[in-house]
């Protein structure tokens, strides 16, 4: 194992520019102040992420997903994780809420982009462009990439949402170096999204576990059967 993460595991592979993700059933809020297993939620996480990533593919956005092995693991390309993480917004909701006291739900005349810097120990504070490349997280040009490509990303899973009546409300996304290339990384998942479901608002993402309004794996295995994915 090259790295346990909070809620997957990294393996190497027999090719050093590959590694398999696990999906494991591990569910954490708060930077891991909360957690607890939810069963099935790996699976569940790795079919939600399979299917989202071919959307995205569709759209001619590289990715890390080579193939999917078992029913929570993913071959990936091996990449060096970006360090900064990119959100995407078309209503205002969690963090963003809070920090400009607007009312959660407040729709955005346009998606917009954050950054985060992707530090456990800093709590993945906001940062900027400058500060970024400042601090030799990112160059100027990859973090200019990364947001026009958050844009598509989210786009494009947004109108895949939509047609299933759930509106993508904001998104993390993560990337990663390989080669050269810069690959959408990591999970599509949502424990790193918002989903509201279109008529109801009822929350359809890891807000059910961080906020105690219900049973995560309920919603869960509720909106891969939704999807058509179960
Ligand atoms: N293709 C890849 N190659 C190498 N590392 C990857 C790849 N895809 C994702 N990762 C990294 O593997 C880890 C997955 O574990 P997990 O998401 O559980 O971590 P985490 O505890 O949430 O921590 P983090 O804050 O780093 O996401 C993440 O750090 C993610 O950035
Ligand atoms: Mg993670």
């Amino acid at each position: 194992m090259l790295y346990q993460g909070k809620s997957k595991q990294v393996f190497e592979t027999d090719d050093p520019r590959r590694v398999v993700l696990r999906f494991t059933d591990r569910a954490t809020a708060f930077n891991g102040v909360k957690e607890a297993q939810i069963g099935d939620k790996g699976r569940i996480n790795c079919a939600i992420t399979t299917r989202l990533f071919a959307e995205v593919a569709a759209r001619g956005v590289q990715h890390h997903v080579v193939d999917q092995l078992s029913a929570t693991e993913l071959l990936c390309e091996r990449v060096e994780i970006v360090p900064v993480e990119v959100v995407v917004r078309s209503r205002a909701a969690g963090s963003f809420s809070k920090r400009y006291a607007v009312a959660e739900g407040t729709r955005l005349d346009q998606p917009l982009v954050e950054l985060f810097v992707k530090s456990d120990a800093l709590n993945d504070p906001l940062i900027n462009d400058d500060a970024a490349v400042a601090l030799g997280l990112a160059r100027r040009w990859e973090l200019a990439f990364l947001k026009e490509t958050s844009l598509v990303v989210h786009q494009a899973l947004a109108a895949f949402w939509a047609g299933h009546g759930i509106e993508l409300v904001d998104a993390k996304y993560e990337y990663g170096r390989a080669e050269g290339r810069l690959l959408l990384a990591d999970e599509l998942t949502p424990d790193g999204a918002r989903l509201w479901d279109a008529k109801t608002g009822e929350k359809l993402d890891k807000d059910v576990f961080r906020r105690d309004l219900g049973d995560l794996g309920d919603t869960y295995r509720a909106l891969l059967a939704r999807i058509g994915a179960a």
